[in-house]
């Protein structure tokens, strides 16, 4: 099986405070890049499936996002939400020298 990824430069990890999230748009693409407290990235799709809530703007922590809107949860790293039949595209993001690198 072969896969592509690409990896997109998204800049500096300063861009993103600590324990928030940041909107990015790659390829027309809304993504959220999340910065967790303990340092981690984690990297969604932006809306949520419910009514478009924009996760970046949400409170994330312990592997999670918060939807700002109806509060339904994500995991960060599978995408699984807590509503049943909801879930978002995840994707990998990582700091390398100071910089966001994110694979599509
Ligand atoms: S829009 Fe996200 S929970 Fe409703």
């Amino acid at each position: 099986m072969s896969t592509s990824t690409q990896t997109i430069n998204l800049g500096s990890l300063e861009a993103i405070a600590l324990g928030q999230g940041r909107c990015f748009i790659v390829g027309g693409e809304e993504i959220a890049v999340f910065r967790q407290r303990d340092g981690q990235l984690f990297a969604t799709q932006n809306r949520c499936p419910h009514k478009q809530g924009p996760l970046s703007e949400g409170v994330a922590g312990g592997g999670k996002v918060i939807c700002p809107l109806h509060s339904h949860k994500f995991d960060l790293v599978t995408g699984a939400g807590s509503e049943h039949g909801e879930c978002v595209k995840s994707f990998r993001v990582s700091a390398v020298n100071g910089e966001i690198l994110l694979q599509l």
